[in-house]
């Protein structure tokens, strides 16, 4: 944040921490995110502010609001389009309740790894999905990362799609995932993330669904005996923004914040693989049991009747250009 601001003639500047100007009269934006600082999400959105300041010239300021501060990420999207939050950084998760077209993505296994879910957010298909934003009263200045998600529960090390049966899933809320862990013969029960450790800590849901940041993040381990590296769908995050200061910028301020977006994005993933490369000892030295090869392909096949009726409701060639992607 910034530390000081000096003077008021027109170049007095401060500098701030990392190194970039904040300008005598800086125009100071909101931005929230579910997770903590240290997070990803913090990386990301820390790297973001400071790309748009030495962008801007010091013009713009972020301020942060970690850790669901300003609400789960369905009220802090709504929030974005009244234009009471700046800007956002969230995952997916109920943003295909705002702009359909990006549940598209969150169809499980449908990217293979890290570089086919990037490839093909940062490419054409990627772009056309983002470019949906502004006719629904949102603005997304890029793809970020949350990563693959996984399963966790108290009742079963999940090795195959039939221990799932039974079991009370939170899942985001998002028709796509619980389409899945219906289909699954799961019960799926849609949840904001801020309720999410106090349901499991009092057995009101059996388990979630999170990529390993977020698990070792939120301190599920205390709450949660098992893990399985499902890897059953990818989670990407945006980096939104309120369409109302959206419209107050100038083309090349426009042009400075999606660039500094990208930088962001950039960060978050590096961020991903860093906390993916040691997360999973971490998690079995605070003692969950971890699952680490469960059967996916019979996962997916499991999933038949689900995939039946996504190819109904999206565009079948869509989904067909996506797998392929090499
Ligand atoms: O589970 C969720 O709701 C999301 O993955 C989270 C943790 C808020 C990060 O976007």
């Amino acid at each position: 944040a910034a530390t000081a601001v000096l003077g008021t003639g027109l170049l007095a500047v401060a500098l701030l921490g990392g190194g970039a100007a904040i300008a005598a009269d800086p125009i100071t934006l909101k931005l929230g995110y579910s997770l903590p600082p240290t997070s990803h999400y913090g990386v990301g959105a820390d790297a973001f502010a400071k790309a748009l300041a030495e962008k801007t010239d010091g013009k713009y300021v972020v301020e942060m609001f970690p850790s669901n501060a300003l609400g789960g990420e369905r009220e802090m999207i709504e929030g974005a389009q009244f234009g009471t939050i700046d800007l956002v950084v969230t995952s997916t998760g109920p943003v295909g309740n705002f702009v359909p077209d990006t549940l598209t993505f969150d169809i499980p296994f449908l990217f293979r790894d890290y570089a086919h879910a990037r490839g093909v957010l940062d490419g054409e298909i990627g772009q056309a999905v983002l470019d949906k934003f502004p006719e629904r009263g949102l603005i997304a200045l890029a793809w970020g990362e949350n990563g693959f998600r996984h399963l966790t529960n108290n009742k079963v090390a999940v090795t195959e799609p039939e221990d799932v049966k039974g079991l009370k899933i939170r899942t985001m809320q998002n028709d796509v995932h619980m389409r899945a862990f219906t289909t699954l013969g799961a019960l799926p029960t849609p949840m904001a993330f801020p309720e999410v450790f106090t349901a499991m800590q009092q057995g009101t849901i059996d388990g979630q669904e999170n990529p390993i940041p977020v698990i070792v993040s939120g301190n599920f381990a205390q709450v949660q005996k098992y893990l399985s590296l499902t890897g059953h769908v990818y989670s990407p995050a945006l980096f939104i923004m309120a369409p109302s200061r959206w419209d107050e910028l100038s083309d090349a301020e426009k042009t400075a914040f999606k660039e500094a977006a990208k930088i962001g994005a950039d960060a978050m993933r590096k961020q991903v693989e860093t906390f993916e490369a040691d997360g999973i000892a971490k998690l079995e030295a605070a003692g969950m049991t971890v699952v680490e090869h469960p059967d996916s392909a019979r996962f997916a096949e499991a999933l038949a009747p689900a995939y039946a009726e996504y190819e109904k409701r999206f565009d079948p060639e869509l989904i067909k250009r996506i797998r392929a992607w090499q």
